[in-house]
């Protein structure tokens, strides 16, 4: 198993520049089967998570091609609309296509995803959606089978505004007779990305980005051309890394309308954040004041980049205190970092971390990407060298973290174990 070293580094300085948003690619993906066209997806990220959803569309019939950049979807000859074990086990946004392959086919068998390290992640908002729309839905010998004569629109109240639940109804509801109404729907970007590469498709969803959505269903969609937006948390997370490591990077293709919460809250602790056309420059402060994190469904402080502060508060002259309300175990870094030195105390929803004024380097692991993520970073300004196993969360989401952290001046490299 390969894994990363890195070593105590000197500021980080220069340009990095961001990829496009896994989020927003992976539903986008799975929603090119609503067609039977060819459709031409841009700035799409290398990643591995891309390459399940790739070989899943493949499996169930559609043709895909990918150059690194443009991901090219030819879904004219779906043949199949069951998704196995085998590849949804691989990465939960494979049940994205539950809403696609229902909206198309009337009919979908996805195996249910699993669990995985930050939560139990169920999908019962999905299945909500589905059955106000009037689709069957069988759950047994790990499978959910969805069927419906026709697809009506409803109104539906998410319990929680849940990302994938509100892109898998939006999705399933394009063709829908009728309205269908999403209350309490996640107001992330990468809806509002999804939901126009659907509307230039020819549906006709409004309100993304807001907490109520509506869909009014269409006879016709016709596949098209999109570029996703940037990775709003690849952003954050080398901003952190700028920030942690008292350097001057700029933080190229970024929209700053995404990524407010991070801004604010690296203002807070002490960083000089500029914003530019294009991007962020973000220039690290001597000392990283304490802070206190609440994550929230945005527009609220992003889950993904609680690690990734956690690690930078580990340095804070003073008690921060993080609060992770939207999963219910999104603290597997703790025992990593206090590996490192850190001192973390975990009280129910909440750890405090009283910042220290060096972390040393250590064996650690990472348990899910952005964990692992904020372990690399910790080891750019822990005394030695750090040792960061289970590397292969980390590319899931993040293109070649390794190569662009070096370009930055971070002493890194990766490490392909003799088995
Ligand atoms: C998406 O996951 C992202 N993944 C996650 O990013 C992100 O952390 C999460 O949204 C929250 O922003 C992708 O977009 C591929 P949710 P998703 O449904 O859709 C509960 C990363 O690091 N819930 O909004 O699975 C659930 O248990 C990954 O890039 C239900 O109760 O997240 C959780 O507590 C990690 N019932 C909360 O909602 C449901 O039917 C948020 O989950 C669905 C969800």
């Amino acid at each position: 198993m390969a894994y990363i070293v890195v070593k105590e580094s000197k500021p980080l300085r220069g340009t990095v520049r961001i990829s496009g948003s896994k989020n927003a690619v992976l539903p986008i993906i799975a929603a090119t089967l609503l067609v039977d066209g060819v459709s031409v997806i841009k700035s799409v990220p290398d990643l591995r998570d891309v390459s399940v959803m790739s070989d899943l569309l493949r499996y169930l019939g559609a043709k895909v091609e990918y150059d690194g950049e443009t991901l090219i979807v030819d879904a004219r000859e779906i043949k199949d609309t069951e998704a196995p074990y085998n590849l949804v086990n691989k990465m939960r946004a494979s049940f994205l296509v539950m809403g696609s392959l229902l909206s198309r086919f009337n009919t979908a068998k996805i195996s249910m995803p699993g669990g995985c390290a930050i939560g139990t992640r169920p999908i019962d908002l999905h299945l909500k959606g589905f059955r106000a729309m009037g689709a069957e839905i069988v759950s047994d010998h790990g499978y959910v089978e969805a069927h419906a004569e026709k697809l009506s629109g409803s109104k539906i109240y998410l319990d929680f505004p849940s990302v994938g639940a509100t892109e898998n109804i939006m999705m399933a509801a394009v063709r829908a007779e009728g309205i269908t109404t999403i209350e309490n729907a996640a107001e992330e970007p990468e809806i509002v990305d999804l939901a126009n590469f659907l509307n230039k498709m020819g549906a006709k969803v409004r309100g993304a980005g807001t907490n109520t959505i509506k869909i009014t269903g269409v006879e016709k969609l016709e596949a098209v051309e999109h570029t996703v937006i940037p990775d709003r948390i690849e952003a954050g997370t080398y901003m952190v890394a700028a920030a942690m490591t008292k350097g001057d990077v700029f933080v190229d293709n970024v929209i700053i309308d995404h990524i407010k919460p991070v801004v604010a809250k690296l203002i807070e602790v002490g960083c000089t954040v500029e914003e530019h056309e294009n991007g962020v420059r973000v220039i690290g402060t001597d000392k990283i004041m304490p802070t206190n994190i609440k994550t929230l469904p945005h527009p609220g402080f992003p889950t993904d980049m609680q690690s990734q502060f956690m690690a930078m508060l580990c340095m804070a002259e003073g008690k921060s205190t993080i609060t992770e309300t939207v999963f219910e175990n999104r603290f597997m870094n703790v025992p990593e970092l206090i590996r490192m030195g850190a001192n973390i105390e975990i009280n129910g929803k909440s750890a405090i971390v009283e910042g220290r004024d060096k972390l040393t380097g250590s064996e650690v692991m990472a348990t899910d990407l952005r964990a692992g993520a904020a372990l690399v970073i910790s080891g750019l300004v822990a005394e030695g060298e750090t040792i960061v196993k289970n590397i292969y969360h980390i590319e899931r989401g993040y293109v070649d973290l390794v190569g662009k952290l070096s370009r930055l001046g971070a002493e890194i490299c990766k490490v392909e174990e003799s088995v």
